[in-house]
């Protein structure tokens, strides 16, 4: 059977490029990077390469590198490392509405444990509520979080008007740019947040490896403590394989960005477009968006069984729906945006790719639009 694979924003395919760059790593870097020998000095160097590749994507210098277990922990070690640093009484940490679990389940823990912490909201068009944030922002406010491209929607935040308004009060500013890097420009300079979260498989490298910036001098709590790798932020000997990986699809990210965006773009649009006019698809999330994202809404239509159907028709596709104790949990995104519960129950999630074709996105448009007509005969009742 033919797949076609519309998921991209739930993980990526190793990059065939990436996986050259690992493989040799794997078979023969095994030394141990913080050994004084030939075989450490070998991986260290391999280290050194993929650092100096992932501060070039980020417009960061190599030591403001450490490298992560993935983008959960490179959330978990920002949000807690720098509301762990901040002086008293700055202890109060804020979040956006539709930022992803690894950020507000690590803020929800936090508030378990004492600290001050609220949410901003987002606004219909799936954009951060400054205004909101403007009235949260108080001189006791140590962090605030905010991603720069929603994983869902594809909405990129105006991260840079949250660090004005963050520094007006003293406060420090950790992005999430798990979704945005490779995707978009991410430069940490313009920005000018003091910490910024990247993760390998979102971007056509391996799983379970990230990495986070920080910026020079920034103040941080260590949680992962043991060794003095990553200049003490983040101790464990180093997945090196995993890192090279990193590294290499860095630079193919940053090498293909303008061309791939362009392209995927232009595949991303034409699909909405024709969902719009064969199945009246609503969009989910206004522009800005990076260009892979397309969230739509399909009145009358059940997400769920629409996703099981098309698996079964050889498209993947995501809801925004989370199945947490085998109880499926509409979107907190989309229910942020203050999306009736039908119109998120219908809602599914497109993320195209660096490999997607325009022939894929066609055959795959064609059946999402045969499965919805099905849906919509089977149950006419519920339009
Ligand atoms: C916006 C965002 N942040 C963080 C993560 C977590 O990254 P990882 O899967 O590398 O732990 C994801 C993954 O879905 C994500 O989309």
């Amino acid at each position: 059977m033919r797949r076609v694979y519309l998921d991209h924003n739930a993980t990526t395919p190793l990059d065939p490029r990436v996986f050259e760059a690992m493989a040799p790593v794997l078979r023969d870097t095994f030394g141990n990077a913080s050994s004084l020998h030939w075989f450490g000095q070998q991986a260290r160097a391999a280290l050194d390469q993929a650092r100096a590749d992932v501060a070039a994507l980020l417009s960061a210098t190599s030591a403001e590198i450490v490298f992560t277990a993935g983008g959960t922990e490179a959330d978990n070690l920002a949000l807690r490392g720098l509301a762990g640093a901040a002086r008293e009484p700055r202890r109060k940490v804020l979040y956006s509405a539709a930022e992803h679990h690894a950020v507000m389940h690590t803020a929800r823990a936090l508030a378990e444990e004492g600290w001050p912490v609220e949410a901003v909201r987002v606004g219909e068009d799936g954009g951060l509520d400054l205004e909101d944030l403007r009235g949260k922002l108080d001189d006791h406010t140590a962090v605030v979080a905010v991603m720069l491209a929603n994983n869902e929607t594809g909405r990129i935040q105006p991260v840079a008007e949250v660090v004005r308004l963050a520094r007006e009060r003293g406060a420090l500013v950790h992005c999430d740019a798990v979704q945005a890097a490779g995707k978009m420009p991410v430069d940490v300079r313009a920005l000018d947040v003091d910490t910024l979260a990247i993760s390998a498989h979102k971007m056509y490298g391996p799983k379970g490896v990230g990495a986070l910036y920080v910026k020079r001098n920034t103040r941080m709590r260590t949680w992962v403590r043991g060794g003095s790798q990553e200049r003490n932020r983040r101790a464990g000997t180093e997945n090196v394989a995993g890192i090279v990986g990193l590294g290499r699809a860095a630079a193919l990210s940053r090498a293909g960005l303008a061309e791939d965006g362009a392209r995927v773009g232009a595949l991303r649009d034409a699909l909405e477009e024709r969902l719009a006019r064969e199945a009246g698809a609503r969009r989910n999330g206004e522009d800005p968006r990076v260009p892979n994202t397309a969230n739509l809404s399909f009145e009358g239509v059940d997400a769920e069984s629409l996703l099981m159907a098309l698996d079964l028709a050889g498209v993947a596709v995501s809801t925004g729906a989370a199945c947490a104790a085998g109880a499926v949990e509409p979107s907190h995104v989309l229910r942020a945006m203050g999306l009736r519960p039908e119109r998120v129950q219908g809602s599914l999630r497109f993320s195209l790719g660096r490999f997607t074709t325009a022939d894929d996105v066609d055959h795959a448009a064609g059946l999402v639009v045969q499965a919805i007509e099905r849906q919509r005969a089977a149950a006419p009742v519920r339009r």
